[in-house]
Order: C-alpha cells, then sequence, then structure tokens
C-alpha cells in the first residue's frame, strides 16, 4: 500500500516537472513516505530524517522536506516532528496525498510550513498520476482503510475507516494499464475480502464478483490480490480458484496466531479451527495453491503453550512463506494498556524458534517443484549478477534463470533445477 502510494506521489512530482536523483544529497526535495506498522520503522525514519538536518541548513530554501504516510497521521509523531526537526517543510496525511502538488505551490508562494493531515476520509480522489516501478505489472488499489480494529494494530488509526472504489473505476484503470502493457496486476487493500463495490446503478459488487470481472479483461494474464481476512474469506472466493484461469495460485492468509485463546484477544474474530477448514477448502479448490501468512509472537500474555499453538499450526498448514513479527506496542491501540507484555528475551526465544520451523517447511516445499516445469513471468535481472534474471511462477515462487532483457514482461517456460529456502533456480526451456 505504501509503494503504491509513493508510485503516485512520484508521478504527481513527475507531472510538476520533477524528476527522480538516486541518492538524497543530489536532491531539491526529499519525501518521507513513512511506515508505522511497528516500532523499528519508526526509529529508522527518525534517524535518516536527522541525516538531512545539515543539508537543510546549508541549502536552506533550495532543498525542501517532506513527510508524509501513516506517520504523519499520528498527532504525537506531528508534535515530535515539529519540536525536535522544526526545519521539516511540509507534512502530509494518508488522506491528503493528492494535495501535494498544491502544498509544495504553497510552501514556495507563502515561504511558510506547511501541515495538512485530515483524521479521515470519505470519498476517494479518484484519476492521481502513477509512476509504476515495473512496466509489466502494476498495483491497483482497490480500497482504502479497515475497520477491524486487530487490538495489537495502527493502522485503522492511520488509514481511517473502509471505502471501496466502484468496480467500474477499478475495470477501466486495468484496462488502461492492459493498454500500457501491464500483464499483471496485484489488487491492494487491507482487507480486500471486504470490499464492497457498487456500480453507477446501484448494485452491489463484491471482491468475487470484482474478479470475475477482471478475468475477462483481454490481455491480462495474472491477477493477485492482498491483504485478505480470515474471517471474510468466503466459499464464493475459494470456489473462483475453480473458475478463474488468471488468478494465481497463492494466498496470503494472515493467521497472526495459532491459539485460539490469543486469536479472541487479538480481536480477530475468528479461531483455529476456523482458519484450518479455510486452509482445507483452499486446498481443494487449488491443490497445488501457495499459501503463505503472518504471524506475530510476543502478543502480551502469550504464554509458552500458546506459543506451541502457533508452531503445530505452522507444521499442519506447512506453509510456503511466512512474514514473522516480534509484537511492537503501538501507542492508542488497546494491547498497549495490558500490563502482562511478554519480555523482550522470550519474544526473541520464539521468534528464533519459529523462523526456524517456517525456513525448513519453505526449504522443503520449494524442493518439491525441481524436476518440475513452470510458466515464469520475467521481472529482471537480477542485483549481483546481470545475465541472472528472476521471475515469479503462478504461486509467486522467485525463480532464478540465465535470461536476457528482452524477455522482461514476457512468460517463459523453466525448468527446476535447484531450490533454496527463498527461491528456485532453473533453465529456459526454448521450444
Ligand atoms: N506488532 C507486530 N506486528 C504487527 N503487525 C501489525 N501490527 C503489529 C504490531 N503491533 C503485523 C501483522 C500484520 C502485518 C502487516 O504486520 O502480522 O498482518
Ligand atoms: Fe491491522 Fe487487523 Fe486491519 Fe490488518 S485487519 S490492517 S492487522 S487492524
Amino acid at each position: 500500500m505504501n509503494e503504491h502510494d509513493s508510485e503516485t506521489i512520484a508521478g504527481m512530482l513527475r507531472e510538476k516537472g520533477y524528476e527522480k536523483v538516486n541518492a538524497a544529497k543530489d536532491a531539491n526535495i526529499v519525501i518521507f513516505n513513512t511506515c508505522s506498522i511497528r516500532e523499528n520503522a519508526d526509529k529508522r525514519f527518525f534517524g535518516t530524517l536527522g541525516q538531512l538536518k545539515k543539508k537543510k541548513e546549508q541549502e536552506k530554501d533550495g532543498f525542501v522536506v517532506c513527510v508524509c504516510g501513516c506517520m504523519a497521521q499520528q498527532q504525537h509523531i506531528i508534535d515530535t516532528i515539529k519540536q525536535k526537526y522544526s526545519w521539516v517543510d511540509v507534512i502530509f496525511g494518508t488522506h491528503n496525498i493528492h494535495e501535494l502538488p498544491e502544498l509544495l505551490d504553497n510552501l514556495y508562494n507563502e515561504k511558510k510550513k506547511q501541515i495538512s493531515v485530515y483524521p479521515d476520509r470519505d470519498g476517494i480522489v479518484e484519476g492521481l498520476p502513477c509512476e509504476r516501478l515495473y512496466k509489466h505489472k502494476s498495483y491497483v488499489n482497490i480500497m482504502y482503510g479497515c475497520n477491524n480494529f486487530c487490538t495489537y494494530c495502527i493502522v485503522p488509526y492511520t488509514r481511517g475507516r473502509e471505502r471501496s472504489r466502484k468496480p467500474e473505476d477499478i475495470v477501466n484503470e486495468v484496462k488502461n494499464l492492459v493498454a500500457d502493457g501491464v500483464v499483471e496486476i496485484m489488487l491492494l487493500g487491507q482487507n480486500v475480502n471486504s470490499y464492497k463495490g457498487e456500480f453507477s446503478d446501484g448494485t452491489g459488487c463484491d471482491f468475487t464478483d470484482l474478479i470475475y470481472l477482471l478475468n475477462d479483461i483481454e490481455g491480462l494474464e495474472r491477477i493477485r490480490f492482498m491483504t485478505s481476512h480470515p474471517k471474510d474469506l468466503s466459499d464464493k472466493l475459494i470456489n473462483a480458484f475453480r473458475d478463474c484461469k488468471k488468478l494465481c495460485h497463492y494466498f496470503h492468509l494472515p493467521v497472526q496466531a495459532g491459539s485460539s485463546k490469543v486469536l479472541k484477544e487479538m480481536n480477530r474474530r475468528y479461531t483455529r479451527e476456523h482458519y484450518l477448514e479455510l486452509v482445507r477448502k483452499l486446498r481443494e479448490a487449488a491443490p497445488d495453491i501457495a499459501i503463505s501468512t503472518d504471524i506475530i509472537v510476543g502478543f502480551p500474555g502469550e504464554t509458552e503453550d500458546e506459543f506451541l499453538e502457533t508452531l503445530e499450526l505452522c507444521k499442519e498448514v506447512r506453509y510456503d512463506s511466512a512474514f514473522t513479527f516480534l509484537y511492537s506496542v503501538r501507542k492508542g491501540t488497546p494491547a498497549e494498556k495490558r500490563e502482562d507484555q511478554v519480555p523482550e528475551a522470550v519474544k526473541h526465544d520464539r521468534f528464533n524458534r519459529l523462523c526456524d520451523v517456517i525456513n525448513e517447511i519453505s526449504c522443503e516445499k520449494n524442493a518439491e517443484y525441481v524436476g518440475t516445469v513452470q510458466n515464469v513471468l520475467v521481472e529482471g535481472p537480477s542485483k549481483r549478477n546481470s545475465k541472472t534474471y528472476g521471475g515469479r511462477t503462478d504461486t509467486f515462487k522467485l525463480v532464478n534463470f540465465i535470461g536476457s532483457k528482452e524477455l522482461i514482461g514476457k512468460t517463459v517456460k523453466v525448468r527446476i533445477t535447484g531450490s533454496n529456502t527463498f527461491s528456485l533456480e532453473g533453465e529456459i526451456i526454448n521450444d
């Protein structure tokens, strides 16, 4: 979500005549698009921001520093910036991104700091420019905000309430993207399963209806989406994996914890049993589906036995991959107020044990691909070796192989010859 906002910001700046440079030292304007999901992100931001103070002192009005994103939505952060980093020129919130060109004009004309942060927003601003990171694939926002209030999470406070885009607007955007060379889209929303679109004539459109509409767009090859909430994952969507050829066989289904008691305290509104049933149904509909997840260890009050339930669940589901997090206290959330916070050392120990289990399973799952032939959408050269190219299988596995520039954005057949924990190796089959 954040990355896509950055693409929008880059698009707006490009329209205003700015060009991208590679390093902050060469820039006339620096924009920090911040994340608040865990404390680490907060700390890193303040560290990096501080490094610009000297440049600002030297270049004064010739150098503009802006802060936006989820951190800019929180009053205590705005106060810290005002007090300790008073040289920041512009602060704008997640609901005010479209105002950036105007805020910059005001800054230059009025020679005074600009702060624009709405607490929440009803409507959706359509038609903003976007500078895509890739020519052949694109993010597409289908909804904004979150209504779920998981007790550990800051997002509902920084991104506001759920609001869905009109299905026509989404379909038109995707058609335009396809005309511009895009073959793969990633539908974005904090909880795509609760998408509630409405056509201009008032007819409703849920997430699965939207997938069917997009599946019919000629020229589009792959549809992905994230993120799903297990409590809203419907049988209708699971069945779409049987019908929609373009829907990739990959599902990111955050579980967060394996204990029903912890899940209840997290306000996730599903049980361990319900989650396992969803996984069973997904595998029944699409036996080769890859499943990934998010897991938090050390939620307040989590006991060793409850943590062991998380480990057991991972072994039962056999995730292809998982994003694992140490619980991080977020100001203003219900879990912040709990007095039974888990000691750091215990959290770290559980985190390491969880990673070992996850990695071992990822490694075994990847090894199952060796000897198979996969359709791989080529993304680009690897950072380390210019002859090695990377691409993704339908199941989102990263495959490295010897390739060439012309293949970027094309789907090639690759025989998988090797595997490790995080990627596969292969060779292109010329038929
Ligand atoms: N501490 C640790 N992890 C968190 N996440 C969200 N809030 C927190 C927090 N306070 C994780 C969840 C979510 C992912 C995007 O970030 O697992 O799914
Ligand atoms: Fe945060 Fe829960 Fe909303 Fe995800 S569903 S963004 S974890 S509140």
